[in-house]
Formats: structure tokens, sequence, C-alpha cells
């Protein structure tokens, strides 16, 4: 097996931007650029294998990826197989899996600082305003297919084999996500409704090893593989107005779900003020219990009722993996 604590090595830039590209575009629309980490030894299969042991199981999700961008939760296909075995035999599992928070294990921890160190300084802004770095490694087989969603963070996206296809929708457009579609909350599924003419108003993103996407945040998006089996990266983080977004349309998404309707964030600044600080408060004694695995699990039954807690599937039931935290 591969050690996991060799350090990235030292050398060039990882990361090569078009300067006016990314000044016209960074941190509102997407762009692409090229990336040097398709050959780096911790993002092989060996590693990654190696990774799915060290994570704790609800960081890992995977279903056979047999799915549509419309596709609907409670009838996504498992697959039978632990996720160490998916990685070894991605090559004819007939899987789609992701290891996330990557960016508890150092070797991956530092790989992502490194990147994102990079990408502040070409953009011109402080490391620091890059808050919650974070690491999701996708492994897929073949054909395989990730439902139409959006991410609350941004993505320095980076493809390192096989083919990928990215189809990206503009997060302004609320025909594609309306404004109660973009609240969220830990346990609602990642999945959007998506319809086929959606596609004329998207664009369409092709990766091979080295190519590499900004994806804004909350931008929806849905993709595919190639012909042969794929692993990506998503290395993300959170922009102060990200985080207090997110912290709006939590509020939001709780206060809708006892009833009342809500005003999109920034159309009645004192109250998103007030329920930025309710947010802050309701969390602050919940922060020490989530570092452990059990206790997320308790929570999230405790605060959004069992169905939170799905994403849990035994393998060999047919539903391994086959829901989302929504992370
Ligand atoms: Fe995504």
């Amino acid at each position: 097996m591969t050690k996991l604590a060799r350090e990235v090595p030292a050398g060039g830039p990882l990361l090569t931007f078009d300067s006016g590209v990314l000044g016209a575009h960074f941190p509102l629309e997407p762009f692409t650029f090229r990336h040097d980490l398709a050959e780096n030894a911790v993002l092989q299969l060996e590693a990654l294998a190696a990774l799915a042991t060290q994570l704790p199981r609800d960081r890992i999700e995977f279903n056979s990826g047999r799915l549509q961008p419309n596709q609907r939760p409670d009838e996504t296909p498992g697959v039978d197989l632990e996720p160490e075995e998916i990685v070894r035999r991605i090559e004819t599992a007939g899987a789609w899996l992701v290891l996330k928070n990557v960016e508890t294990i150092p070797a991956y921890r530092a790989l992502i600082d490194r990147v994102l160190a990079e990408a502040a300084e070409a953009a011109g802004i402080e490391p620091g305003a890059m808050a919650e770095p974070m690491g999701f490694i996708f492994v897929s087989s073949a054909n395989s297919v990730t439902p139409f969603h959006i991410d609350y963070e941004e993505n320095f996206f980076v493809h390192l084999h096989g083919q990928k296809f990215m189809h990206v929708f503009d997060n302004r457009d609320r025909s594609i996500i309306d404004e109660e579609g973009l609240e969220t909350y830990p346990g609602k599924h990642r999945n959007h409704a998506y319809r086929d003419d959606f596609e004329a108003k998207g664009r369409v993103f092709t990766f091979g090893p080295g190519d590499g996407l900004f994806l804004p945040y909350t931008w929806p998006h849905w993709v595919r593989t190639g012909g042969d089996w794929s692993i990506s990266m998503a290395i993300t983080w959170k922009s102060p107005s990200d985080r207090r977004r997110n912290k709006l349309y939590f509020a939001n998404a709780v206060l809708r779900k006892m009833g009342w309707s809500q005003s999109a964030p920034g159309r009645r600044p004192g109250l998103d003020t007030a329920k930025a600080a309710a947010y802050d408060l309701a969390r602050l004694p919940l922060e020490p219990l989530r570092r452990s695995e059990a206790m997320r699990r308790r929570l999230r039954a405790l605060l959004f009722g069992s169905k939170a807690n799905y994403f849990y599937g035994k393998p060999g039931d047919g539903s391994s993996g086959k829901k989302t935290d929504g992370a």
C-alpha cells in the first residue's frame, strides 16, 4: 500500500491561469484553467483506496453511477462493495464514489492549502479570505452520472484521469433553481429537479487530465464521465459572503419548514442580520459535538429526523451509499 504521508513535492506552480480570464470572471462566473496534479502520488488509485479506509463512514458516499440528471433520490441504485474495493476495482466496478472532507488527512490538507494559496495569489485576494478549505475526491466508473445539484462553496475543480463532462447553469437564473430551492439544511437531498429544456440554458465543459474549472458558489451542475474510469477533485472554500449566505439559506429553510414564507437574502438586510446572528447562537453549543461521527449522526436524527441519516446503507441491501448529507 502506498504510504499517504508523502509530502507534496516542491517545484513549480500546480495551477496555470490565464490572468485576463481569471480577472474577468473570478469569483462570479466559471472559467477554465490548467493544473499539474494528474500524476500526484496522493491522487492515484492505490493511495485513494488507502484513504477510503481512513475516513469515517459518513465521509464516503457511493452508488452504481447508473443515474439520470433528474435522479429520484429514493430510486438510486446501490453497489455491493466496500469503499476500498470500489476504488481498487473502479475500472470494472460499475460505481460512483466520493471521498469527502479529505482535508482531515494531512497530506491532502497540504495539497489543498497549496492550491488555494496559488489561487489566492493569482486572484489578488488574501489567503485568509478563503475559509473552510475542503477537498472532495470523485472516483467513477465509465458512463457514470452525478445528478443535477448545487454546492454551497466555491470550487477549483481539477480533473485527473479519464474524461468528464460538466453541464453548468447560471445561479442567477431563478427559472433553473428557485429561491426555495437554494435554501438548504442537513439531510435535504442534494439532487434537484431537472428538466431537459434546461440544457439549452447551460454550458458543457469537457475535461481530460490536467483540465480544471473554477465553479462559483451555488452554480447548478450535473456531471457525466466518458468511456473510461475517472478521478477528479473538488478543492473548495467559502468567502465571507458565501458563509453568511449559507447561514441565511439555512435559517430560511428552517423558518419555511415552520410555515413562514421567507424573503431572499439581501431583500431585508436587518432581518438577514438577525437570522445570521441566531444561526451563530444556535450553532455554538453544537460545534464541539460534531467532531465525532456518532454524535453527528445522532444530531442529524434529533434535529432533522431519521431521514437525515439515510445515506448510511449496508453493502448488500441495495442501498449502499445512495444518500447524501448535502455536503
Ligand atoms: Fe457538485
